[in-house]
């Protein structure tokens, strides 16, 4: 926060200006809420809206949701698009925008944005400890500094982001770049977002969500796969090239694509953008959060010609459960939500060349620079940071403890502007052990190793060749019994943020944890 903005915000807060440290303090207690600054000139202003909505997903009653809807106050026309569906406009701004957001939460309970990948201060982060009630409106102040790629923004209030997406509350957050631009990758109707969610309803077409401590425990599986929203999952494409942008949604489930026809994947980007040249897997691994950009070329496809994309089958996800595998939690409850479990396989879309197209498009061999750091160059090199994340008295925890509001352990405070290495050690109690999506807010990181457990082999090797570790990311699937580390360049703010699961329920469940720039 700059002495400006810190101005703004100590204008509303009672009368403590001149003591900084005792205001921060207060403000932290009250929720002081920003206000749009002065001197902050936005390239592109938007009004984005949280509010009980409906929407037609099933066939006959409307599905009540929770919905962003959004305004373009300023900007280009582009910038603001209609989802068509529950989910919330999507964004899609330019490296080096200026924004504005306000966000008026209209919801009947405090929620606040979370802007998921992006590299932005402290205040424009989303903390649950700066969630607004009913009828308050926060503004955002941010400057777009990540390179092109798939971000996503969705709620992060206090022990219920998993229930505010659950109802709808998400959106896509495109930022673009020369660099990507310049590529001729196709774009318009032959870029194609997918946003993968797994849903349950009852007999009312109403959204049925977790019941309990119980069913947090493991995360929720929705026996339905929605894409885009909507159960219809087939596509009309043309005989061209297609870039698949892939977004898994979902609270806590996995997907492990494949084509049908086992023409491998063309995996040209992850969580932070392009990388440097494609890459080509028989599947890709994605977990809750992770993006996956996509190349799909039909254009040698005879007209009528069909494809699957398909979830596959995995296992291993959760070990060493003790009374909880298959008991208690397993399917022999007999439970509806389990009807889909998690590593099951099912049908994600079916996609039909329905028009002829002649484009010639090809892959260009190199696709980006993406400057990854040199882990040589890591202050903490010798030492990394171990965070281990453990199960102990029916509760998640992550360095040991579980979330508390502003709570900093000694160890998870960093230098910003750092470069360092974290390790998180899912090797915790064997009682119940589960694949937990790791995410570090305030930018994007590299997968440096995994180091796998003797014992969790077979679940691995399921999944394993889908990793997508060569790319920037800000979400790693770390499988049980794995050590994962990371090499990540904090940015130069300072302040509070999040590394946390992102298996929503375990998120709410307390699996995250501060960290503290200073
Ligand atoms: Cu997408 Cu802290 O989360
Ligand atoms: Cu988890």
């Amino acid at each position: 926060m700059n002495r400006r903005q810190f101005l703004n915000y100590s204008g509303r807060c009672a009368a403590v200006a001149a003591w900084p440290a005792l205001a921060l303090n207060a403000m932290e207690r009250e929720h002081t809420i920003p206000i749009a600054s002065v001197e902050f000139i936005p390239d592109v202003e938007l009004e984005l809206v949280a509010r009980p909505t409906q929407h037609q997903i099933l066939t006959g009653r409307a599905t009540d949701t929770w919905s962003y809807s959004g305004r373009l106050v300023k900007g280009r026309a582009g910038a603001l698009q209609p989802s068509g569906s529950y989910l919330g406009p999507t964004i899609r701004v330019r490296n080096g925008d200026k924004m504005r957001v306000h966000f008026r939460n209209e919801l009947p309970e405090p929620s606040i944005v979370h802007w998921h990948g992006l590299e932005v201060p402290e205040l424009a982060d989303g903390h649950p400890r700066l969630a607004i009630p009913q009828g308050q409106t926060y503004v955002y102040e941010f400057e777009v500094r990540n390179r092109a790629g798939q971000y996503w923004y969705h709620p992060h209030p206090m022990a219920r982001t998993g229930a505010q997406v659950y109802q709808g509350m998400a959106g896509l957050f495109f930022v673009e770049d020369d660099e990507d631009s310049s590529l001729g990758l196709p774009s318009g109707e032959h870029e194609i977002p997918i946003v993968l969610q797994d849903r349950s309803f009852d007999g009312n077409s109403q959204l049925v969500y977790i019941a309990g401590h119980m069913d947090a425990m493991t995360g929720f599986l929705g026996e339905r796969i929605l894409v885009n929203g909507s159960t219809r999952n087939d596509l009309a494409l043309a005989s061209a090239a297609y870039r698949l942008r892939v977004l898994n949604g979902s609270n806590s489930r996995i997907y492990k694509l494949a084509w049908s026809d086992k023409t491998p994947i063309t995996l040209i980007g992850t969580d932070g953008g392009l990388l440097d040249r494609s890459a080509s897997k028989p599947y890709v691994t994605l977990a809750p959060a992770e993006r996956a950009d996509l190349i799909l070329d039909l254009s040698q496809r005879p007209l009528g010609s069909a494809l699957e994309l398909q979830s596959l089958a995995f296992s291993g996800v959760q070990s060493g459960m003790g009374m909880m595998g298959g008991g208690m939690m397993g399917r022999g409850m007999g439970s509806r939500r389990n009807a889909l479990d998690q590593g099951d396989e099912f049908t994600v879309l079916r996609v039909r060349v329905s028009k002829r197209e002649t484009s010639r498009f090809s892959l260009p061999a190199r696709l980006s620079q993406p400057g990854f750091h040199r882990v040589e160059e890591a202050g903490n090199r010798p030492s990394p940071r171990v965070f281990p994340i453990s199960f102990g008295q029916m509760q998640w925890l992550l360095n040991n403890e579980t979330f508390h509001m502003t709570e900093v352990a000694d160890n998870e405070i960093v230098k910003s502007g750092s470069l360092e290495v974290w390790e998180f050690r899912n090797t915790g109690s064997g009682m119940m052990q589960m694949a937990h999506p790791m995410h570090l807010h305030g930018g994007q990181f590299q997968v440096l190793e995994r180091l796998p457990a003797a014992g969790f082999e077979s679940g691995r090797r399921t999944v394993s060749m889908g990793f997508t570790d060569e790319g920037w990311k800000d979400v790693v699937l770390v499988w049980p019994g794995e050590r994962v580390r990371l090499l990540m360049k904090f940015g130069p703010f300072k302040g509070l943020f999040l590394y946390h699961c992102h298996n929503l329920e375990h998120e709410d469940l307390g699996l995250m944890r501060n960290f503290r720039l200073v």
